[in-house]
């Protein structure tokens, strides 16, 4: 078992230092509690689904074994590695792991028997050899039950998420799972008690926290380039209206959610490298949100023009609004604008903007401004490469940007993973990460559905956030 390097809270007295409506130690304002608590009412009462009306509940569980926080993963001279779904993004991300030095993949997995197949061929292609397991959806549970694995991939529908995570984790493999990690505050629970009670790591694969722009602004930030952090934006803008019915692919099980919830149903590629500028979970943390959806209209009009009299999708009726808008704050009273649309026809954008008291980042394009430069006008991120390049990318660029998925971000994600793994040191992403990154789905859902209504975050790390060290990266 990996040793325990630091303990729940330190015990420092909490001071209480007001700003805006919460106060430093993470308390929030009364209003802000009472209006919180109008929402659980609001929920119960009108009958919202039941995520919604847990959604306002502050509550923490009684923790189930201790912090996995900071925990070191315990040396790997080797990673062993086993894949749980290998359709789009499994595939991928077997490239990937295939070309990171001391990785083996040794088993795959996919409800589609000639997709196990095909990336056990991968495999052996390589050199290596992956027993494949395709014996229907509940096979995976053989799978994570090998006793010479290390960590499994899962890289299935969001409702698979969580119980492969927990499955491999209670079978004692660290857990990389695809995002969102969880869909419900109840799911991002059960991925912290399962990681906390069994001793592995559940890592979020946000692979946007790896990416050129946003590990170079990680730097600039921590070095103070933008100043004070006051507020950061965040979003996942992508045209998917073909993807989601086109068939095949996510067509399969992506579109089913925009039929049962008005949420933001995608927040981690936005917010994951937002959470890491600010520290989240590490000396900060997301304490409310409150959230807006727009009416829907655009899957419905693209499934009308798009397909004919008796097509089974045009009997769906989609509730998910087109745009959801969301605004987080953090316990230090820092604001983050979340959010998603999936479904306008518009260029792609995650927003990824940055400011503080002595300047801000945009992206795309990315570009900078300081304070006291000259003229009105943005700089490009690439007048400041020679300074701030991650050394990520200056040792392991080159090879991403040659398999280039997502423009090598992906790569470069794995590859830092199992360099973690190799050297024992803690995951940059952990399972209080997964959660908090998560749960803006099931408080997004809460809070439009309760008018805008502020909803808590849980604090799934119970209190460790407060005197942890900013991420390691
Ligand atoms: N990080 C990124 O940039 C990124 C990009 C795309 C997708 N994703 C995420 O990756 C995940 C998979 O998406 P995708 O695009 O590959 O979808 P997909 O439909 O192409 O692939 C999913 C695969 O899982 C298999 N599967 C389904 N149920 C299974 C089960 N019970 N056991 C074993 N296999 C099962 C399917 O047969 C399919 O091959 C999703 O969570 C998605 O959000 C992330």
């Amino acid at each position: 078992m990996p040793p325990i390097t630091r303990g729940l809270q330190d015990g420092r007295r909490r001071v209480s230092v007001r700003i805006g409506g919460v106060d430093a130690s993470g308390r929030l304002t009364r209003r802000e509690v009472v209006a919180a608590g109008m929402a659980a009412t609001v929920g119960a009462t009108v009958g919202l689904p039941q995520q919604a009306a847990a959604a306002a509940r502050p509550e923490t569980p009684p923790r189930q074994g201790e912090t996995m926080a900071d925990v070191p993963f315990e040396r790997h001279e080797r990673v062993r590695i086993g894949l749980i779904g290998c359709g789009g993004r499994g595939g991928s991300l077997l490239g990937d792991l295939l070309n990171v030095p001391g990785v083996e993949v040794r088993a795959v997995c996919d409800v589609r028997p000639e997709r196990a197949a095909r990336a056990a061929e991968t495999v052996a292609k390589r050199g290596g050899k992956a027993e494949a397991y395709d014996r229907g959806p509940e096979d995976y549970a053989r799978l994570t039950a090998r006793d010479d694995l290390d960590l499994v991939y899962i890289a299935t529908p969001w409702e698979w998420h969580v119980p492969m995570a927990v499955r491999a984790m209670r079978d004692g493999k660290h857990a990389g799972v695809e995002v969102p990690a969880a869909t419900t505050l109840e799911e991002c629970w059960a991925l912290v008690d399962a990681s906390e009670a069994t001793r592995r790591h559940c890592v979020i694969l946000e692979n946007c926290c790896y990416g050129y722009s946003e590990l170079a602004v990680l730097r600039m930030a921590r070095a103070g380039l933008f100043g004070t952090l006051t507020h950061a934006e965040a979003a996942y803008i992508h045209d998917l209206r073909e993807i989601l019915t086109v068939g095949e692919g996510e067509a399969l099980w992506r579109r089913a959610p925009h039929t049962s919830r008005d949420a933001n149903l995608y927040p981690t590629h936005g917010l994951g490298p937002v959470a890491n500028y600010l520290d989240a979970n590490r000396g900060d943390r997301f304490a409310t949100l409150v959230s807006l959806s727009s009416r829907e209209a655009a899957l419905s009009e693209w499934v009308a023009q798009r397909f004919e009299e008796g097509d089974p999708k045009r009997a769906e009726r989609y509730v998910c609004g087109d745009m959801n808008t969301s605004i987080l704050r953090t316990t230090r009273g820092r604001t983050v604008l979340l959010q998603h649309d999936v479904v306008t026809p518009r260029p792609y954008s995650r927003l990824n903007l940055l400011q503080g008291t002595k300047g801000t980042f945009a992206d795309y394009p990315a570009r900078v401004f300081l304070d006291g430069q000259e003229g009105h006008d943005w700089r490009p991120l690439g007048d400041f490469k020679a300074e701030w390049e991650h050394p990520l990318w200056t040792k392991e660029g080159e090879t991403a940007r040659k398999l280039g998925g997502h423009g090598g971000m992906d790569y470069i994600m794995s590859f830092r993973l199992v360099e973690c793994m190799k050297e024992g040191k803690a995951p940059d992403m952990d399972v209080y990460d997964a959660a908090a990154w998560s749960a803006p789905t099931p408080l997004s859902e809460a809070s439009n559905a309760a008018g805008g209504a502020p909803q808590l975050f849980p604090d799934f790390t119970r209190g460790a956030w407060e005197s942890r060290p900013p991420v390691d990266l």
